[in-house]
């Protein structure tokens, strides 16, 4: 086999075989086939696409390409949950504790984050004394023994998605519909879970801007998933704003926090940014209680995820699981004690109508420059930064009124950042309702 004869047959829009894809995936991994060579063939699948069999085989191809995660020694039937990414994404610090409650065995690899906040890991990190990169051994026995753990990404998952990725990131391929599919399937199948809820961003914050898009991505990793025999959900969810109010490391934990404390999460009075946080947090919390065979109805499957919160059952577990991993749980009950920036700064619009859009990743910019999130993968992150917005689509501002608070540590970059802030909201004088939540449901 020849890379050179792939390349033609992929740009004629000819369809490969599996042992075509392995040929590519693991020479290339191995430094067989040249970066000129695998961008000429991305470049290809980004005009030509993939068959539904050429995805999966690429995912497959990639998630042998290094360890696997062997949960075997975990007991139950272990779920994940992944999102393609968006602003102020703070669901796993509420969805992990729920399902680790109610006895779900949560064990999951997480990354740092590249671009406008920090991932999970870097959240994570906003505890002190939290330790990331606890061993194997201790990661299977916590999720033996409390049910949840959460560990950074090890350097050898799927190696072929970090080259394949880093080539598609400086020749302008990343935004092919089967690339995006595979790599995060081929990682997630690495990870080792028996069942899978994606939640697929959809809006100005998102890979994805719109519901066609949204819908092809889910249904495409939905299909991956089911034909490499895991029970796969789509979840679409809606990111034409910041999910909740808060964007930043230490200020999305602590939301994440303050909404596991609600003492009855469908009381009408509860804040439109944390009733939209809930809503994906518990949807997603449904379908993998679901998955894993807690409950068969959906109804009785949601009740027993709000219950969760309502007790206190799944705060109690998140300081669990945070002392397990050398955390300061003092930090759960008593948010005070996590970073805070220097200064808080109010911001307002300097004039009066309705919010009717939000182009979402400029507030993840505008926390960005704050040093909320990382420029290059070696830039330092700061922790205690970031956003807390208090009106939302829909919502009626008065010039000069309050809509956000800035929290920064350095006076210009907060003025920065107010530019950048402001800059991403429009303004009118009709009313326009938000986007629904929840846009729709991929189940095979
Ligand atoms: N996230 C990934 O892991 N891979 C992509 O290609 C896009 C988003």
């Amino acid at each position: 086999m020849r890379m050179y004869d792939l390349i033609m047959k992929k740009r004629g829009g000819g369809c490969h075989t599996e042992d075509e894809i392995r040929f590519i995936v693991d020479g290339f991994t191995n430094g067989r086939i040249p970066d000129y060579q695998m961008s000429a063939w991305l470049m290809a699948v980004y005009y030509m696409g993939m068959t539904n069999e050429e995805t999966v085989a690429l995912t497959l191809a990639m998630a042998d390409s290094g360890d696997k995660l062997n949960l075997d020694k975990i007991e139950g039937v272990k779920v994940d949950k992944h999102s393609t990414g968006g602003v102020g994404d703070k669901t796993t610090f509420i969805v992990g504790p729920i399902l680790a409650s109610l006895g779900v065995p949560i064990a999951k690899m997480s990354g740092r984050g590249l671009g406008h906040t920090g991932g999970t890991i870097d959240k994570l990190e906003s505890i002190e004394g939290f330790n990331v990169a606890i061993s194997q051994e201790e990661f299977i026995d916590n999720v033996n023994n409390i049910k949840m753990s959460l560990v950074s990404q090890t350097g050898n998952l799927a190696p072929a998605d970090k080259k394949i990725y880093a080539l598609r990131d400086v020749t302008a391929t990343v935004d092919s519909l089967p690339l995006i599919a595979s790599s995060i399937m081929s990682k997630k199948i690495a990870a080792g879970a028996d069942v899978i809820v994606l939640d697929v961003k959809c809006g100005s914050g998102a890979f994805m801007k719109n519901i066609d898009d949204a819908s092809a991505l889910a249904k495409a990793m939905v299909d991956i998933g089911e034909l490499a025999g895991r029970k796969t959900y789509g979840v679409i969810t809606d990111m034409n704003e910041p999910l909740g109010c808060k964007v930043g490391n230490a200020l999305e934990l602590e939301e994440a926090i303050d909404t596991l404390m609600i003492k009855d999460v469908n009381r009408d009075d509860i804040p439109k940014g944390i009733k939209r946080l809930l809503e994906v947090s518990l949807t997603l919390a449904t379908y993998m209680t679901m998955g894993a065979g807690i409950c068969d109805d959906k109804n009785k499957a949601r009740r027993l995820c709000e219950e969760a919160i309502e007790s206190g059952n799944a705060l109690k577990k998140l300081a669990e699981f945070v002392q397990a991993q050398g955390g300061n749980k003092e930090c759960i009950f008593n948010t005070k004690k996590l970073p805070k920036a220097k200064y808080v700064v109010p911001v307002t619009f300097d004039k009066a109508g309705y919010i009717v859009s939000c182009n979402t990743s400029e507030v993840g910019m505008a926390s960005l420059i704050l040093g909320g999130g990382r420029a290059t993968k070696d830039s330092e992150i700061n922790l205690a930064v970031g956003i807390d917005i208090r009106k939302h689509i829909g919502d009626k501002v008065e010039e000069n009124e309050i809509f956000a608070y800035i929290h920064g540590d350095d006076e210009k970059l907060i003025e920065e950042a107010k530019i950048r802030l402001t800059g991403a909201y429009i303004i009118e004088k009709n009313k326009k309702e938000p986007e629904k939540i929840i846009k729709d449901i991929v189940i095979k």
